[in-house]
């Protein structure tokens, strides 16, 4: 069984390396139709993002269509499609952050690094994504960046926060 530690190791492999352990990874789930999701969430961990290459891979392994493996990445907001930068800033847009200005958070966020949700700045630094409630309404709007909680964070200081991290 293929562990998170082994996934936890590929920074250092080279590209066959991973695609090899991808192939353990489907077989662990035994080429299932049901298990694509955990699979997809593992490519992701190994390739850090799930481009064509590793879809078709999928598709040809686990004898699915590559459309099949594409509409289900496409539709889960967590599977990205692009390589993500270094810090992924996610800001909140459940309903209590949403109410207290998690919109305004997130405009200030795409204005000051000129990209839209789901991408990724031409240095690699910044991928911006937007998540549902993480338990943090209390001190709502809440964003997070890589593991990093930021609560009540207001759009005036978004871009000292950034601006700390280059
Ligand atoms: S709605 Fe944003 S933390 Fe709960």
């Amino acid at each position: 069984m293929i562990t998170q530690e082994d996934v936890c190791s590929v920074q250092t492999m080279k590209e066959e390396e991973k695609y090899a352990l991808l192939k353990n990874v489907i077989i662990d789930y035994e080429r299932k139709e049901a298990n694509l999701i955990q699979i997809l969430h593992m490519a992701q961990a190994i390739f850090g993002y799930l481009p064509s290459d590793v879809q078709h891979f999928i598709a040809d392994q686990m004898d699915l269509s590559i459309s099949r493996v594409n509409s289900v990445l496409t539709f889960y907001s967590f599977f990205s499609t692009q390589p993500k930068g270094k810090y992924t800033v996610a800001i909140c847009l459940g309903t209590a952050c949403y109410v207290r200005g998690g919109k305004d958070v997130l405009n200030k966020l795409k204005d000051i690094l000129g990209i839209d949700v789901g991408c990724t700045t031409e240095d690699k630094i910044f991928s911006l994504s937007v998540m549902r409630c993480i338990g943090a309404c209390g001190l709502a709007p809440a964003m997070t960046i890589n593991n990093k909680v930021y609560k009540q964070v207001n759009p005036n200081r978004i871009a000292r926060i950034l601006g700390m991290l280059k």
